[in-house]
């Protein structure tokens, strides 16, 4: 058993977290990880409000263990989706890229905050602003880390805040946690890893090519959704690397977006103009590109359609080699971490 100050706020039983992922962090896979002993989070950014409080209460039906829910702060729906997760009383909302205006009204109900920060500047500032723990995201993570690799970021960060960190990016077995938690972090947040359990329900496409990519099989660019990210190499990935945005399939894609998310178009153009204001989203084409990206991603993850879409993914795919259900994926890697941690003193002292 590892015990950390992130198991102890949090009252897990595991220094493990689901990362957040729209549309992948399902009620049941969230469910799966909670009932292994893990934190699950769900993603809410591409959910209607309906949808994150019917999920929500989903996730409560299937475990009676904490979880939380990831907003990204910039998009459309941010208000209302946090709004409603108070309202449920979500006992962990984490959120990433923007500022939090909520964090009084979390501590009113004994939920926590947690930050997710890819920049050593940012987590200090979050730490002033109130919030209870971060998550640290490295270079080599899945989606949008910055360009300072978790080796130098998690330390760098564990010596700056008092708050627990968690350590996102790279991390997919029993060494990368013992390496965490002696980098200072108090837990290690898995994206990449739990998409190839039994529990996710991507596209076996996707599943496969995540288990036969080496360490160098992704693609770090702007190209995908208007932010630096990290994808699966695939030929739908490197078609889009090949051939940059294309408006006029962007601009589909924001409206095909506005449609799903059940936006009036008074809604959609005020968002826009919100998003242009913000730090990251201060691109005039952003908010299209991001549409275009998230068509292409669902294209990977539902149809498994390797020519049209991608999938973000880290670099740990390299490290990933079967479909083990959470519990058993859990299980084997706190194992590993605590005969890693155990053995470490005799392997370097022989
Ligand atoms: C398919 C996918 C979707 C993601 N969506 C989100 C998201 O909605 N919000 C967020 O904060 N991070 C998102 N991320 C990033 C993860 O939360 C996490 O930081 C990252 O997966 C950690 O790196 P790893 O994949 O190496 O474990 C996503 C990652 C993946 C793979």
């Amino acid at each position: 058993m590892i015990k950390t100050k992130f198991t102890e706020m949090l009252g897990v039983q595991h220094p493990i977290m689901l990362a957040g992922m729209n549309w992948i962090t399902t009620p049941k896979l969230v469910s799966a990880v909670c009932n292994a002993g893990g934190l699950g989070i769900l993603a809410t950014a591409a959910s209607t409000p309906e949808e994150t409080r019917k999920n929500i209460q989903e996730i409560r039906s299937l475990t009676d263990k904490p979880f939380g829910i990831n907003q990204i702060l910039i998009g459309p729906g941010a208000k209302e989706n946090v709004a409603v997760a108070i309202e449920e009383k979500v006992p962990i909302i984490n959120y990433s890229l923007g500022k939090p205006w909520f964090i009084d009204e979390v501590h009113a109900y004994g939920g926590k905050v947690m930050g997710t920060v890819a920049l050593a500047r940012h987590a200090a500032r979050a730490e002033q602003l109130g919030c209870d723990m971060l998550a640290v995201t490295g270079h080599e993570a899945a989606a949008h880390g910055d360009v300072a690799t978790s080796m130098v970021l998690i330390p760098l960060v564990a010596s700056m805040v008092k708050i627990p960190i968690i350590a996102a990016g790279g991390i997919y077995d029993g060494r990368g946690v013992a390496a965490a938690l002696l980098l200072g972090a108090s837990a290690v947040s898995m994206g990449t890893r739990f998409i190839v359990t039994q529990e996710s329900d991507v596209h076996d496409n996707f599943k496969n090519l995540i288990i036969k990519a080496s360490e160098q099989d992704t693609l770090y660019s702007d190209v995908f959704d208007g932010m630096p990210g990290r994808v699966l190499k695939s030929p739908g990935a490197e078609a889009i690397m090949k051939s940059g945005l294309n408006l006029i399939d962007s601009m589909k894609s924001a409206l095909e977006i506005k449609k799903i998310l059940n936006l009036s178009t008074t809604k959609f153009l005020a968002l826009s103009k919100d998003m242009m204001k913000s730090e990251e989203g201060k691109s005039l084409l952003m908010q299209a590109r991001q549409a275009n990206g998230t068509i292409k991603h669902l294209k990977a993850l539902r149809e498994g359609d390797e020519k049209e879409g991608f999938m973000f993914a880290g670099q740990c795919v390299g490290g990933i080699q079967d479909i083990p259900t959470c519990k058993e994926l859990i299980d084997r890697i706190i194992a590993e971490a605590e005969n890693e941690i155990e053995s470490a003193r005799q392997k370097i002292s022989a």
